[in-house]
């Protein structure tokens, strides 16, 4: 059998980084190929090359045997040739339906789009790969996993006979992942391949067929599923040994230093999202929250930060009352917060590396005279560190952070945030998109200052995590806290029966 697409010796530079050097990438009909390397490997760049998205300094690419001319080779003609991708941004417009979204994205529809027969196609699609989607709902009425399954309908539509999947987890709750997976093996035993891109190697092992390893930019190897396993993969992404089980001291919880009474809160939509909530955090102790995502863990999150009012209850820190809570006093009271949205809520995308770390306190006597004139040298000094503490991969400090890649923005967040030796952390996904030598330093980090003293709440989705983390975990269900236990007394399938409120089905 032939490749059905064929990269070869792809380079491309980027001002002050070599994204790729000289990497070969092949794809097989019908195969689902792993994409694998640590944050900044080069990943993205090379499927956005082979959509059409970033020119190609050097290299070649061959569809179907064809050698194609580099000049011509643009995100039409890449989609015209069956390569599809999968937004994770969801480029999808929120108060159109389903079937507007999708009949309206494709440009080979005539003016005035066929929706029955669109509809219709939609159906078909939902009935032989599982790709169940409502065409009349609108698209801010769906859940991510629905958005995602629009994304593959659309891609489908063009007739992509290649789908390209940049870490479609990363924003999945396990089950839904599940869900994704089946869809993903039926498409491929059809004959589409699949290219994807993930940190989680367990999930790889269960669906790919071959792995592609880079690191640093270059191209390390190819190698069939079934003939590796996690720990030489680890060793080919990040070039040594990799600990993938965190050493945990004993658990000797200390004094309470959070103490959560009766809290209830509101969701942005107004609808209450914290319902009458209890819980202690004591020192050197880390708390999981386990929960299907939408349970209030963002709201909870925000109560104890201060980015959130409760309406209800009382909030304790170190026997200080914060009930009414702002960001300033939380920082005050010593409480670290690596948000969800990182994004959104960490960085301003156009500034350089060192305005990034000192963000949040830039105001300090060691970063400024009064808050007003910078000290320069301090500042990138502390960022050096940080950069190199962190093994962080950027062009120069001085760029913007947009132009990292996910997974070394990520670290930016972190290492400010972590950095500061909380008395309180709440960490919300911690190691979400980051590469598995980043997710061990990330859990080390939470380690250390757990036996430092520090308490932590750690409110995360993925459950292995939270088991080879948390001391204790506490399921959270529609704002509620159902049950406490001790991680050590608890199972993985244990913690997924209570999070979906034990009979309820996940949504
Ligand atoms: N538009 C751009 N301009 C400048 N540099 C870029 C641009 N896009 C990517 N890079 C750089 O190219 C390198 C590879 O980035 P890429 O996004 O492919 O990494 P990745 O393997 O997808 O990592 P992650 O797992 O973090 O998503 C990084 O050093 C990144 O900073
Ligand atoms: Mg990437």
């Amino acid at each position: 059998m032939k490749p059905y697409v064929e990269l070869k010796y792809i380079t491309k530079r980027f001002p002050g980084v070599l994204a790729l050097d000289a990497v070969n990438f092949n794809v097989m009909p019908g195969e689902i190929h792993a994409l694998l390397g640590e944050n900044g490997a080069g990943k993205t760049v090379l499927t956005n090359i082979l959509s059409g998205r970033y020119d190609l300094n050097e290299g070649e690419i061959f569809i179907q045997g064809e050698r194609i001319d580099p000049s011509k080779w643009s995100a039409r003609a890449a989609l015209d040739r069956g390569i599809g991708m999968v937004y994770q941004d969801f480029m999808l417009v929120e108060e159109h339906t389903v079937l507007e979204n999708i009949a309206l994205a494709d440009l080979s529809i005539p003016f005035i789009p066929d929706f029955d027969q669109i509809r219709k196609t939609i159906a078909d699609f939902g009935t032989k790969y599982q790709l169940d989607v409502d065409p009349d709902a609108k698209i801010w009425q769906l859940s991510v996993s629905e958005k995602q399954r629009v994304e593959i309908i659309k891609a489908l539509m063009h007739g992509s006979k290649i789908l390209i999947m940049d870490e479609p987890t990363a924003v999945l709750t396990p089950q839904e992942a599940d869900e994704l997976f089946k869809i993903v093996k039926k498409l491929a035993k059809e004959g589409t391949s699949i290219i994807f891109i993930s940190h989680k190697l367990p999930e790889v092992f269960e669906i790919c067929d071959r792995i592609t390893v880079l690191r640093k930019g270059e191209y390390i190897g190819t190698v069939n599923v079934a003939d590796t396993n996690e720990k030489d993969l680890a060793k080919m992404m990040v070039g040594r040994e990799v600990f993938l089980q965190t050493e945990k001291a004993k658990y000797k919880p200390g004094l309470p230093v959070l103490v959560l009474k009766n809290i209830s809160a509101l969701s942005d939509r107004r609808i209450k999202a914290l319902n009458n909530l209890s819980l202690t955090v004591h020192e050197s102790e880390i708390f999981g929250i386990a929960g299907v995502s939408g349970n209030g863990q963002k709201e909870l999150a925000e109560v104890i930060t201060g980015l959130r009012p409760i309406t209800n209850g009382n909030i304790h820190v170190n026997g200080n009352d914060i009930t009414e809570n702002t960001p300033r006093k939380a920082i005050k009271e010593g409480i670290g917060h690596i948000p969800d949205d990182r994004i959104g809520m960490g960085v301003v995308p156009d500034l350089g590396m060192p305005k990034s770390m000192v963000l949040k306190n830039y105001k300090e006597s060691r970063f400024s005279f009064k808050g007003i004139f910078l000290k320069k040298a301090e500042i990138t000094n502390y960022t050096k560190k940080l950069i190199k503490k962190f093994n962080i991969k950027t062009s120069g400090m001085s760029s913007p952070v947009k132009l990292l890649s996910g997974g070394n923005l990520q670290k930016v967040i972190l290492a400010r945030e972590i950095s500061e030796e909380p008395c309180m952390m709440v960490a919300v996904h911690p190691t979400q998109g980051l590469d598995i030598g980043a997710t061990e330093f990330v859990r080390d980090t939470l380690e250390k200052q757990r036996v430092d003293g520090a308490a932590i709440l750690l409110i995360s989705e993925d459950l292995e995590e939270l088991m080879a983390v948390s001391d204790r975990i506490g399921v959270i269900y529609e704002g509620e806290i159902m049950d406490i236990m001790l991680t050590k007394d608890t199972t993985i399938e244990d913690l997924g029966l209570k999070m979906t409120g034990g009979s309820h089905v996940a949504a």
